[in-house]
């Protein structure tokens, strides 16, 4: 593993023993009804938490109309946040800092699992009436959102707010806001979603204002000693969308109301998507956002150990997160080169290391 990546890294009074980390993936394996963690999200996050500097466990729901679908994990009852403190501890004991990522679906809401067809769920199947902004649905199949009122936006920050709280009571020790994917909060920065004409839409203030409020709202229960970070879409890569100047305008507005972290990913605003990923392709906005001044995690395509270590080495994030690769490979930060003499690899597995040699890196998935 690159130097750099081992490097520690400090955020309020969090200290991440290196730069790397696991980005927040839904598991769909919450039981319907209940949305809280079961056996297989804790040895799905215990089993990534080796050799990594933090997991941020996958969007989370802050109430039952947050859900995206009915196998999601929620953070409203005392069920639920007791069994996301299973997974804390278990993050924790692995040796990284447990991360929960809060989440509002908004328009994308109601819809069945990926491999159960990501269709819409009608009302007579158990879905649920779904907001957003305006009345435009995600795409088409997808159900047209009721526009938010001044009540739902004061349920929806209430609901950011008490999740942040039990969060914190669960063993939390970062918190990420996700306001990208299209998800509610993206959905009211972007001009594709929001053709409001009130306090909460038209203008860039006006189409920030919920995130902020959201952050004001979060910040004000979730201790001043832990590290808050949004993800946002940095470009919606739509004609009228959310752009790179928007997030560089909201970045330091964003830090000021206290984020710590601006974890940058990009597109999700609708569908269908044209942009086809390369690897590292959303590096560039991690980069962008960093220098306004505020701590950046760079995500997508980024595979093997080098690549996340010249991220790193090139000042482009201070955090970088592989997703897909650690899936399938969660032992690949304990073979890296290195992870051995910075503590990463658990006395258990310390003989697997004089037969299995160490590699820095490894092909392309
Ligand atoms: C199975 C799966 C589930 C995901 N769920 C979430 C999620 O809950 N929240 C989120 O912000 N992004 C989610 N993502 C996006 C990832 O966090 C990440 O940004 C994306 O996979 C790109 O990184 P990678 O190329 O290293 O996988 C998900 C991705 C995958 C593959």
């Amino acid at each position: 593993m690159p130097a750099s990546l081992l490097a520690p890294f400090r955020l309020r009074d969090v200290e991440f023993r290196n730069r790397l980390g696991l980005p927040p993936m839904s598991q769909y394996s919450a039981v319907p009804g209940e949305h809280a963690a079961t056996s297989w999200h804790l040895h799905h996050y215990a089993t990534r938490a080796l050799g990594v500097g933090t997991v941020i466990v996958e969007a989370t729901a802050i109430s039952r109309e947050a859900l995206v679908t009915p196998h999601d994990l929620g953070i409203w009852t005392d069920d639920q946040q007791d069994s996301l403190a299973a997974v804390a501890e278990v993050i924790s004991d692995g040796g990284a800092v447990p991360a929960l990522q809060l989440s509002h679906g908004g328009r994308k809401g109601s819809r069945t699992r990926p491999w159960d067809g990501d269709r819409w769920l009608r009302p007579d199947e158990g879905g649920w009436e779904v907001i957003g902004p305006s009345p435009i649905p995600f795409a088409s199949g997808y159900p047209v959102p009721r526009p938010a009122g001044r009540r739902d936006i004061d349920r929806v920050l209430y609901d950011f707010q008490r999740a942040a709280r039990r969060a914190a009571a669960a063993g939390f020790r970062m918190l990420e806001l996700h306001a990208g994917h299209g998800r509610l909060l993206h959905s009211f920065l972007s001009p594709v979603a929001n053709q409001r004409s009130d306090h909460y839409g038209a203008s860039f203030d006006n189409r920030a204002r919920l995130l902020l409020e959201t952050v004001s709202a979060v910040r004000g229960a979730w201790p001043h000693r832990f590290p808050l970070a949004v993800r946002l879409s940095c470009d919606d890569y739509e004609p009228g969308g959310w752009t790179l100047p928007d997030t560089l305008r909201l970045a330091p507005l964003l830090a000021r109301a206290g984020v710590d972290l601006i974890d940058c990913t990009s597109g999700g605003i609708r569908r269908p998507q044209t942009r086809r990923p390369a690897p590292g392709y959303q590096v560039q906005y991690a980069a962008a956002v960093r220098k306004t001044g505020v701590a950046t995690a760079a995500v997508g395509l980024i595979n093997d150990m080098r690549h996340a270590g010249t991220v790193i080495d090139a000042g482009h994030a201070d955090l970088v997160l592989m997703g897909r690769r650690l899936l399938v490979d969660p032992a690949l930060p304990l073979r890296a080169v290195g992870a051995e003499d910075a503590g990463l690899v658990p006395r258990q597995y310390q003989r697997a290391l004089q037969t299995v040699p160490a590699s820095d890196f490894l092909p392309e998935l």
